[in-house]
């Protein structure tokens, strides 16, 4: 077979009146009888090549076979264009390929879909032929970005003397709130292994064994329920330092993405990150992940109504609860706009959604204007001062946790609604000051808000679980939680008092981390690290909607292997190597 000699979207005016031979898919052929055009595709672009009796004529014959998606080489000469008919959307497009030679590598037979049409196709279906929908051009530039991202974090770790280490898959759990892949074992009775749900445990250890800074671009497992942002595996770029403290590690990552983003994007972020806290990040925006592309931040207008006649707010206030306003002046929404916004609410799980609409003169119309006193646009303006008549207020009152949370999820609705989001622009910032603990209802127990590595900040021993901080962080991006981490405990007896607090008793503890707390007790350095989930890297840098659109072979939404139809069946026989037996039940397929 000819060698190619350049890609069918690389061909340029260095080939000009030059022979070429060029492979490729079929993207489209017309066919006007005495010329038959076809537009060629490779993974660089498309490029127009043209078969006539003139040029050759078994090309010309053969080429009335061809369909969407065979495989051909061709090799002709490359000439200009008439100017009348240079194709400008196309990079290639001031040139055709006169055809010599052709040759059907491979054939294609009808496909579930074309690639134009690709993008409104069931996505069950695009991934069930994945490798045809990687055909895009779009799909491609997604997976060329990944792999130029991974190249030069690759670069920068080097030049800054990480050691990239690979972890085992098959392990023992990791406590990361997530529940575990199991994977039985066939030597070992009764036995399972965990798939990592992060090199967690592993890369405090190797602290301990000296390695310094570690780096490991790691493959993670977690089976919890899916979003656009979540898969059940996923990749990380897991990072950990000895001695560092949490400016060590945010100078990093600062760094590594500043670097990365100039890189990959030709795109100038902050050298330096903004910091919150999660305490100010959820007054302000109801969530430890703000989007700070916008305003539109929650205000607290609890003082207000302290001696209003309105039952519901009464009681929220009684109770010990606060109302919540958002502000909007970007707007005038008309009365079934605001309905629309109340259901929106109650679909969140709202108990319900006060409006207050101030008219041009400035007076109240709202479903309580009646119990809301005159002057009442003033009486806010000592609260919010830039509301004026015309503007919007939306409450929601109730416990604090709760009704923020339900304000912070309206703010973004309200901001994709009203168009206040700025596509184009990347707001990082630290999130910083996490509890250590959260109380689980449920359970009725305390859990560890990152993970039970995690080190207090000083003072907590004369601290209530509930009101000790973490010295943990996250790194946020428009709305999304990039990474996080934190420094640890490395401290046996702090280690195994955070455990204590968590319900684990000696045994336990052992029996759970028995290598790490060993390794404390034999010299283990101060350390501290952070973990950045890569898929949600490229899936904001390629503004893609998911990050299925950035991973080769994702799960669907149901954690489903479409393409190879996994999870799937093992037959009893192959069961009983493991020890194991199917009890009779329900039907889990997919
Ligand atoms: P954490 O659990 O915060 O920390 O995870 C770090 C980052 O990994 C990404 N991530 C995910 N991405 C896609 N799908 C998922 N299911 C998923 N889960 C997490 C997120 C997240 O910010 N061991 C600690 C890190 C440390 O302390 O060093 C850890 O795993 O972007």
């Amino acid at each position: 077979m000819k060698q190619r000699t350049t890609y069918c979207g690389l061909v340029s005016e260095q080939y000009k009146n030059q022979v070429v031979t060029l492979f490729g898919w079929v993207h489209r052929r017309r066919d006007h009888g005495g010329l038959i055009f076809v537009d060629l595709r490779d993974r660089e672009g498309v490029m127009q090549v043209v078969f006539s009796s003139d040029f050759n004529k078994i090309a010309h014959e053969l080429a009335h076979t061809l369909r969407s998606e065979y495989v051909i080489a061709v090799t002709g000469r490359v000439v200009e264009r008439a100017s009348n008919l240079v194709n400008k959307n196309l990079a290639t497009g001031m040139y055709e390929l006169q055809v010599e030679e052709l040759e059907i590598i491979n054939k294609a037979i009808a496909l579930p879909f074309t690639l134009d049409e690709a993008q409104g196709v069931e996505e069950e279906i695009r991934l069930t032929y994945r490798y045809l929908d990687l055909r895009r051009t779009e799909m491609y530039r997604n997976l060329k970005l990944r792999s130029d991202v991974t190249f030069y974090m690759r670069e920068f770790f080097k030049q800054e003397g990480f050691l990239e280490v690979e972890t085992p898959i098959l392990t023992k759990n990791t406590p990361e709130g997530a529940r575990e892949f199991l994977v039985p074992s066939r030597i070992h009775e009764r036995s399972f292994y965990a798939l990592p749900q992060s090199p967690q445990m592993y890369k405090q250890l190797l602290m301990a064994s000296g390695i310094d800074r570690y780096v490991q671009i790691a493959r993670c497992f977690r089976d919890e329920d899916l979003r656009a942002d979540r898969q059940p595996e996923f990749t990380q770029i897991d990072l950990e330092i000895s001695y560092a403290t949490e400016e060590t590690v945010m100078q990093i990552v600062e760094r590594l993405l500043h670097i990365v983003f100039k890189k990959a994007m030709n795109l100038d972020i902050p050298q330096k990150f903004e910091r919150i806290t999660f305490d100010e990040a959820f007054a302000l925006y109801g969530c430890d992940k703000p989007d700070l592309r916008y305003g539109l931040k929650i205000q607290d207008v609890s003082k207000l109504f302290e001696k209003t006649e309105l039952k519901f707010l009464q009681t929220a206030l009684l109770q010990g609860g606060k109302v919540g306003a958002l502000h909007v002046n970007q707007k005038q929404f008309t009365r079934s706009e605001l309905e629309g916004w109340v259901n929106k609410a109650l679909n969140m799980g709202a108990t319900g959604l006060l409006w207050i609409r101030f008219n041009e003169t400035g007076e109240v119309e709202s479903p309580v204007a009646k119990f809301l006193p005159t002057g009442f646009l003033q009486q806010i303006q000592s609260i919010i001062p830039t509301i004026k008549a015309g503007d919007t207020l939306f409450l929601i009152a109730g416990k604090y946790l709760e009704s923020w949370t339900l304000l912070g999820r309206l703010r973004c609705a309200l901001a994709a609604e009203l168009d206040l989001i700025n596509d184009d622009e990347y707001r990082f910032c630290w999130v910083t000051d996490f509890p250590l603990f959260e109380f689980d209802e449920g359970e009725k127990r305390w859990n560890a808000v990152h993970h039970p590595f995690t080190s207090p900040q000083s003072g907590w021993q004369d601290k209530q679980l509930g009101n000790i901080k973490a010295r943990a962080y996250d790194v946020v991006l428009n709305g999304y939680e990039l990474g996080g981490g934190s420094i640890r405990i490395h401290n046996i007896e702090f280690q195994k008092q955070m455990f204590a607090f968590l319900g684990l008793d000696e045994s336990k503890m052992q029996e759970k981390f028995g290598a790490l707390l060993t390794a404390l007790e034999m010299g283990c350095p101060s350390h501290g690290g952070l973990a950045l989930g890569l898929d949600r890297i490229i899936m904001l840098m390629t503004k893609s909607k998911s990050i299925r659109d950035v991973i080769a072979f994702p799960k669907t939404q149901k954690g489903y292997d479409a393409m190879m139809k996994a999870p799937g069946e093992v037959e009893e026989k192959d069961l009983t190597l493991y020890g194991l037996k199917y009890l009779p039940q329900k039907d889990n397929k997919k």
